[in-house]
């Protein structure tokens, strides 16, 4: 019997419902699988894990995992998402990446840390020539500063003016951060991509308190609606079928009806019924449990079982950028771094 598994940390609502759906299915439909936790008895080079899939919702925090996963896809395990991918990505090339497919994305530089990595010194940022005037212009203010690699909001700051940049950025300490355009949003939506098929939008309110942010509603109405949701799902596989992720959460912030793309690098997204709710917790379950079932199904031991975005295969705008023929979507309910001294006195700001 094939078995399917998750691999989780602190979360407890969604991998059990996960679990649970999977064997329900599995015994309604006859086949001959189940799911569980994943269970971790010895870690040794070349010998496989006993699991046909493996959903990972946690090696992001835990090295070790990261490791163990990358033996596991080796040996046949159809491990959801690559290991090997989410290691290279980051939120810097995905924005360069959007760039190249025509996905609209706020203006955007890349900051180097504002203290030295560890171990290093000016030498080793001797290459570092920056124009801190030509950067500052390029996002203007106010501007968000973000980690290039983080999630789950952590030191995520929104920048006033360049006052506010002095003050903030040595507080980032060795992090290397985006600078970014802030987009006034008259919508937000997060988006579910599962399997580069399956879309599911939410609007999503950032501004409220964490439990209600997904207590919200379209607010374009009519034909700029249909209009709206059909570009995002459009720009949602495109990302995904590129990136190659197999369970992602893409966010947008809508401004004079343009979607940009604002985070979409979130490959163990939140699936807690407490955050995101009743019906977005039963499409994600759902959904999530079909995408196992189908992967161990066509999973093989010894072979590669991952899935690989079309800008790794060298295929980036051509055929293997297109998303599945098969799509389902559901509507929504209703200073220079010490590195490099600091910028240049008065950056121009722009008014957004
Ligand atoms: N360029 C931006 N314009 C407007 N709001 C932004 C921008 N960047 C981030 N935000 C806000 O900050 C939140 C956290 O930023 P995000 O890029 O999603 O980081 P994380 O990966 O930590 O979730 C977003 O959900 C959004 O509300
Ligand atoms: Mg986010």
């Amino acid at each position: 019997m094939k078995k399917i598994g998750i691999l989780h940390g602190q979360e407890d609502t969604y991998p059990q419902a996960f679990v649970d759906r999977v064997n329900e299915k599995a015994k309604k439909q006859g086949l001959n699988l189940m799911a569980e936790p994943v269970a971790v008895v010895k870690v040794e080079q070349g010998v496989p894990l006993d699991y046909a899939v493996i959903i990972d919702r946690i090696s992001q925090d835990i090295p070790f995992y990261r490791a163990m996963l990358k033996n596991a896809a080796l040996c046949g395990t159809s491990v959801i998402n690559n290991p090997f991918w989410w290691s290279a990505d980051e939120k810097f090339f995905n924005n360069c990446l959007a760039v190249k497919l025509g996905i609209p994305v706020p203006k955007t530089i890349l900051l180097p840390s504002f203290n030295h990595p560890d171990d290093t010194n000016e030498k080793s940022l001797r290459n570092l020539k920056l124009d801190w005037n030509e950067m500052m212009n390029v996002s203007g203010f106010p501007a968000y500063m973000k980690p290039h690699s983080g999630g789950g909001w952590k030191s995520v700051y929104r920048l006033n003016d360049l006052n506010d940049f002095y003050a903030k950025h040595p507080e980032t300490n060795q992090l290397v951060m985006l600078l970014q355009e802030e987009i006034v949003f008259d919508d937000y939506f997060r988006c579910y991509c599962l399997d580069r098929q399956d879309v599911h939008i939410m609007p999503y309110e950032p501004r409220n308190p964490h439990h209600l942010r997904y207590d919200s509603q379209v607010k374009a109405q009519g034909d700029a609606a249909k209009k709206l949701l059909a570009t995002v799902k459009d720009y949602v596989l495109k990302l995904n079928v590129a990136l190659g992720y197999d369970f992602n959460t893409v966010e947008f912030a809508v401004k004079d009806g343009i979607p940009y793309a604002i985070d979409f690098c979130n490959p163990a997204p939140d699936a807690d019924i407490n955050s995101v709710g009743q019906a977005n917790f039963d499409w994600i379950v759902e959904a999530s449990a079909d995408m196992a079932i189908r992967r161990a199904q066509a999973q093989e031991f010894g072979k590669d079982n991952l899935t690989w975005g079309s800008y790794v295969r060298g295929n980036l705008g051509g055929e293997a950028a297109k998303p599945a023929a098969k799509t389902k979507v559901d509507a929504p309910a209703k200073a220079e771094s010490k590195a490099k001294a600091e910028p240049k006195a008065k950056a121009e700001t722009k008014k957004k």
